[in-house]
Order: structure tokens, then C-alpha cells, then sequence
């Protein structure tokens, strides 16, 4: 992924521009990309929510959000160039009027900054608005300019397989594929992005990366706090939406594709659909051996949360891919609320020696090879593998191999959001999820959210814990045990 040139100067225009991802994310990225020089200073902001703000109002809030919780700090000078093309229209998407002031800001910044017509539309609103947005938007003329339009949908897309289905087709109603940018901001992550250069630039791993020398896999994703104050967004999530059906189904996919036949957006998307199409769907009956949910201890109690909620805040899962490179191979997958810490890591486990020469050491007291990949934090890779302890007798212990990215590379690398705003705007669709990618996820995990919905309720774990206990007897099952457990 070489860097391109700039993007063309537009308009990012943000639905849902007072809540929190704006201010936590989109706004410093869009500051970070303007200060390293990545965009034109002409690229304009301009904001919208039903919140009353004026531009000015906004303005100084985006510059409070810019200290709090920007990668870089804004300067004076920064600030100025920064805050001259920040905009803010208020409005309710269901009302014409606002596609009306919408359209005649943005003629006015075109003028002003030369933004030739071309828009980033940014949905960062609650789900449920998207369609009447992109209808809006077509209806009211928005995208008649002579400039280009990218729409950016966030997670989580759809509710289920249908509705996910029924939002690509809205959305096509209006925008063709080519222009829709669905985020899954775990694709913006370094790391993440380094899982394709780590198995395809390296000639070492390929030969061993399948059934014949792979044991198992294990992605884990686990936060050690809870829901804080998206307890109303989380109920009507859950763990499966939240992270299981994206962020977990975008790192299992990289780990099993098949090599792509080219870098490019298409090809690589190509065989990431065609992983995912080759996993055994699981059948509801099945989903009570291979699927856990849990919810801590305290979750009700969050504000905005039911008191009788039945809300995951964990899963685990077992996936099988049905083809010659892993048939056999179980993935496990895990994500959780107020776990003993957080971490995002790949543990691609190797098969054990199939005999070994040393009395002292049984084979089961040797552990197995096992490469990790941690996403966050210590952000890097490791290969443990067994050595000689120092001495008369042969005795074989486990070290490490590491790669540390901070140490090599040094910190402060450029946040998910920016990453992909910048790819949006210059139209590169790689790190992008496709309309089949979205439901081929969808159409794995849905059996696990239909088997749930039956009934029954999430067992309860302690925070601090990893999970319930029901999540350690699904790979008790199969021999195994979690890399890291209570
Ligand atoms: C979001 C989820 O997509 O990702 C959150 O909605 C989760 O629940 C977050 O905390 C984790 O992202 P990151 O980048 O902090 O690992």
C-alpha cells in the first residue's frame, strides 16, 4: 500500500456531528490528516446534528474535542488553518429543510474553499437513520455537483442478515457500490493492515500457514472496562453486533484468506469473501455446543440498561473453515466487556512434535510453537519455541521470539480513522467491507443470534475475570484451553 498523492479538496460532511465518535475520532483525524500535510488545506468540515449549535459554537467544541483528544495537539496555527473551513448546519434528517440549508452551504463552500463538488457524506448517526439519509440526499439533489460522492456507513450494519441485505439495497438505491465506504475502523489499525504484509511478503510462513502444521487458531479481543455510558447503544447491540460480527469476522478473514492475485481493492476483497463463504454455518442446534455468551456481574446496573437486560457483553465461538487448507483447524473466537485486560491478539497455534528425543522433557510438558500477533497494545509479533536450558542435562523451555513495532518504528503511528478517511477520500476501497462481505459475516453468526433470541439468558462472569465458565469448557471440549485464562 504505497502512499498516493493527495486527495482532491472536498467536504466532509458529518451526520451526527455532536456525538461521540466526531469528537472522540473524526474530528482530530480530519485535524491530524490537515497538519502532516496528507490533505489540501482547503478540505472543509462541515457538521451537522439536530443539536442548535452555530458555527461558532461548534467551532470552539471542535477545538475543546481537538485538545482532549487528539493525537496531535492543535497549535495556534493549526487551529486557524484548521477552524477557517469548519461549518455547521442543525437539522433532522426526516425534515426537507435541512437537505435545503445542506445544499446551499455547500454551494457556498464551494465557492469559498474550491471544493469543485466533491463530498465525503459521513453517517455517524444511529443506525436506524441511514437509509432515510442516502434518500435524502439523492431526493434533494445533494449529489447533483460535478464533483465526486463517497458515502461512509458506520458500524454496526444491520441488525441481522436481512436487515443487512435490505440496507444494501437502499443504499444502492442511491449511491452505487463504488461509492459506499462501510468502516470497520479495525481495518484502519496498523497491525491489522501488517497481518496481509506479514503472510504475503514473508516466503516462510505460507508453507506452514494450514492444517498440516496449524493446531488451532485463537482471536481474542478483550476490554478490561464496561459499557460506561453507552449502556442505551450497547443494549440493543451486544457483543455479537458490537465486535463479533465485524471487527472479529475482519481478523479471522485476513488469517484464512487464500493469497490475493493482485494488491488491489477487488482482489483482496475476493478472497476475503471467499473464506468467510467456506465456513460451516452452523445450525441452531449446534449453536449450544459452539457458541457462549456471558454478561458481567454489574451490567444492569449501567445507566440506560435494562434491570432485567439479557444483553451479552461477552461471546466466544468456535468456527470451522470446509477447505483444503484448514478443514479441521478450529478457530476460536472471543470478545468481552471487563475482562482481566484488554488486548487484541492472533494466536496461531502449531502442532505439537510428532516425537521427542529428550527423557526429561515429556512431549506434553513442551509447548507447542505458537506466533502472536498483537494488535493492541505492545502492538508487534512473537514466536515462542523451545531452546536448551543452560546445563549437563537436556532440558527444553519455552522462549520467546519478539518484534516489538514501538521499538522498531518508534510511536505515535497515525490513528485507524485517519488512515481511512484519507483512503476514502482518495477512493481506495481496500481496507473498505464489501455489500457480500457485510453478509457472508452476517449469515455466520446469525444461526448464534437466532439460537439466542429462542431464549435463555447470558451466564453471569465477574469483572476482571475471562468470562464465563462455559467459555473455557468450549474448548475443554476439544482438548484445549484459552492462552490466557483466569
Ligand atoms: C468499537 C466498539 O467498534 O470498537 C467498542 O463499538 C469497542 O465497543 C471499540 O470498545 C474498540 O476499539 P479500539 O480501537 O479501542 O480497540
Amino acid at each position: 500500500m504505497t502512499r498516493r498523492t493527495k486527495p482532491d479538496p472536498c467536504v466532509v460532511v458529518i451526520f451526527g456531528a455532536s456525538g461521540d465518535l466526531a469528537s472522540k475520532k473524526l474530528l482530530p483525524a480530519l485535524h491530524n490528516l490537515q497538519v502532516e500535510g496528507l490533505i489540501p488545506d482547503e478540505t472543509a468540515l462541515l457538521g451537522t446534528a439536530r443539536t442548535e449549535f452555530t458555527h461558532e459554537q461548534f467551532a470552539s467544541d471542535t477545538r475543546r474535542d481537538l485538545e482532549e483528544n487528539s493525537r496531535i495537539k492543535p497549535t495556534d496555527e493549526s487551529w486557524k488553518t484548521f477552524a477557517s473551513d469548519i461549518f455547521y448546519v442543525p437539522g433532522d434528517v426526516e425534515d426537507p429543510a435541512l437537505y435545503a440549508d445542506l445544499k446551499a452551504k455547500l454551494e457556498e463552500i464551494d465557492e469559498s474553499c474550491g471544493t469543485g463538488g466533491n463530498r465525503v457524506w459521513y453517517l455517524s448517526t444511529y443506525p436506524g437513520i441511514f437509509s432515510t439519509i442516502a434518500d435524502g440526499l439523492g431526493k434533494h439533489g445533494l449529489l447533483d455537483t460535478r464533483g465526486w460522492h463517497r458515502l461512509v456507513v458506520e458500524k454496526p450494519f444491520g441488525h441481522d442478515l436481512d436487515s443487512a441485505r435490505e440496507l444494501n439495497a437502499d443504499l444502492r438505491r442511491t449511491f452505487s457500490e463504488d461509492q459506499i465506504f462501510r468502516i470497520d475502523h479495525y481495518l484502519g489499525k496498523e497491525t491489522v493492515q501488517n497481518l496481509l504484509v506479514f503472510r504475503f511478503a514473508n516466503a516462510i510462513f505460507e508453507p506452514i500457514w494450514n492444517r498440516r502444521y496449524v493446531d488451532s487458531v485463537q482471536i481474542t479481543f478483550a476490554e478490561d472496562f464496561g459499557v460506561g455510558t453507552r449502556g442505551k447503544f450497547y443494549e440493543q447491540t451486544g457483543a455479537l453486533r458490537d465486535v463479533g460480527q465485524n471487527h472479529l469476522m475482519q481478523l479471522f478473514s485476513l488469517v484464512g484468506m487464500e493469497p490475493p492475485v493482485a494488491w488491489d481493492a477487488d482482489a483482496i476483497r475476493d478472497e476475503k469473501v471467499q473464506v468467510l463463504k467456506a465456513v460451516r454455518r452452523w445450525s441452531r442446534a449446534d449453536c449450544g455446543e459452539v457458541a457462549v455468551r456471558g454478561q458481567y456481574a454489574g451490567y444492569r446496573d449501567a445507566d440506560g440498561v435494562d434491570p432485567h437486560s439479557a444483553t451479552e457483553t461477552y461471546i466466544a465461538m468456535k468456527l470451522l473453515i470446509d477447505n483444503w487448507r484448514w478443514e479441521g483447524v478450529p478457530f476460536y473466537l472471543r470478545t468481552g466487556k471487563c475482562l482481566t485486560e484488554t488486548l487484541t491478539e492472533i494466536a496461531i497455534q502449531f502442532q505439537r512434535v510428532p516425537h521427542l528425543l529428550f527423557a526429561k522433557t515429556a512431549v506434553e510438558e513442551l509447548e507447542p510453537n505458537v506466533l502472536v500477533i498483537r494488535i493492541k497494545p505492545d502492538e508487534g509479533i512473537s514466536l515462542t519455541f523451545g531452546t536448551k536450558v543452560p546445563g549437563p542435562e537436556v532440558e527444553v523451555r519455552t522462549v520467546d521470539m519478539d518484534f516489538d513495532y514501538e521499538s522498531d518504528f518508534g510511536s505515535g503511528s497515525a490513528e485507524a480513522y485517519e488512515r481511512l478517511l484519507l483512503d476514502c477520500m482518495v477512493g481506495e476501497a481496500t481496507l473498505f467491507t464489501r455489500s457480500d462481505e457485510i453478509e457472508q459475516a452476517w449469515e455466520i453468526v446469525d444461526p448464534i443470534r437466532e439460537h439466542w433470541a429462542q431464549g435463555g439468558r447470558p451466564a453471569s462472569y465477574e469483572p476482571g475475570s475471562w468470562g464465563p465458565r462455559s467459555a473455557d469448557e468450549l474448548l475443554t471440549r476439544d482438548g484445549r484451553s484459552w492462552r490466557r485464562s483466569r
